[in-house]
């Protein structure tokens, strides 16, 4: 309660140093404002580069369907990037939607989505969810998209600059193929879930060569940003992480991808992941990190 007056207050003295003339009103949406929905209140906290990653906590009901997926993202952290770059009814796009938690996300700030996904299985759990978890509800179920395939074959249907926002958390390499998380992988198969995507040669999780898979997925991207409209953001969640004891700072590298197919990196948020395990990796020999934070990559389709 306390925190939250405190931003309140900081926001408010943040506004303070903006001329009067020209000052927001802090609880209207501005009328210039042709991004998102939100007042000069919402907006201001929605800039801060670290976020705490919110889930619903593993016994929650609704994260029954969430669990079958090896590694969803939060539908909530989602919610919070769709109500930034839209506004109510736009366009937004997951070509790697695995259980459908952005379209959950698009379904309840009443966005219209389109979710691509390979496995058939997920693309089956995600039109579950999204009946199960959403429900008749919210009208916007109606608007949501699930188009099983490959996203390399499905975006070359979708319309050049008709989508209002792109967002994704696409697979990291191989990772999940390999033993470096054996504890957690052991846990998931021993519960009778999925621990990867699957054998699918099509799966950007089986390419073997890690610059071959940075090619591969700099360019399902790249066919996103011509789907994009001009001036139009895409957020990408990805996270660090290592291939033996070589540490790949896969952000870096898929931001510099993303730039030379004429993205422009607009900023980085830090998801901070407080609620994950912590193991004695490397211990008592070598510094071997517990990571425990993902980054959203923000970048915008020139106008
Ligand atoms: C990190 S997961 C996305 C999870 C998703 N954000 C969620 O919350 O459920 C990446 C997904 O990409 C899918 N995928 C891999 N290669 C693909 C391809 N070529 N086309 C479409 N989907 C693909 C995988 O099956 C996996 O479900």
């Amino acid at each position: 309660m306390k925190n939250k007056k405190n931003k309140s207050s900081s926001i408010a003295k943040v506004l303070e140093v903006i001329p009067i003339a020209v000052q927001p009103p802090i609880n209207h949406v501005d009328l210039r404002n042709a991004l998102n929905n939100l007042s000069a209140k919402e907006w201001i906290p929605e800039t801060i580069s670290v976020w705490n990653q919110k889930g619903l906590g593993a016994g929650h009901a609704d994260a029954r369907i969430e669990k079958e997926h090896p590694a969803p993202f939060s539908y909530t952290d989602i919610s919070r990037l769709i109500r930034f770059f839209t506004k109510k009814g736009e366009m937004v796009l997951d070509p790697f939607v695995g259980i459908g938690s952005t379209l959950k996300a698009c379904a309840l700030e009443e966005r219209k989505g389109i979710g691509i996904e390979l496995n058939p299985r997920f693309a089956k759990l995600s039109r579950e969810r999204l009946a199960k978890e959403v429900g008749d509800i919210f009208s916007t179920v109606g608007e949501q998209t699930v188009i099983e395939g490959d996203a390399r074959k499905v975006l070359k249907t979708l319309k050049p600059n008709s989508l209002d926002f792109v967002v994704t958390s696409p697979p990291y390499w191989s990772i999940l193929k390999k033993k470096a998380d054996h504890k957690v992988k052991q846990a998931r198969v021993s519960h009778g879930l999925a621990k990867d995507y699957g054998s699918d040669p099509r799966d950007l999780g089986n390419v073997e060569k890690y610059d071959e898979f940075l090619v591969e997925l700099g360019a399902i991207l790249g066919q996103c940003v011509l789907a994009l409209k001009p001036g139009k953001y895409m957020a990408v969640i990805v996270s660090d992480f290592r291939d033996k004891s070589k540490f790949i700072m896969f952000h870096a590298d898929l931001a510099r991808e993303m730039e030379e197919r004429g993205l422009e990196m607009r900023g980085l948020k830090v998801l901070y992941q407080r609620h994950k395990k912590i193991f004695p990796y490397g211990y008592p020999y070598a510094y071997v990190p517990n990571i425990h934070n993902q980054f959203i990559l923000i970048l915008q389709k020139p106008k």
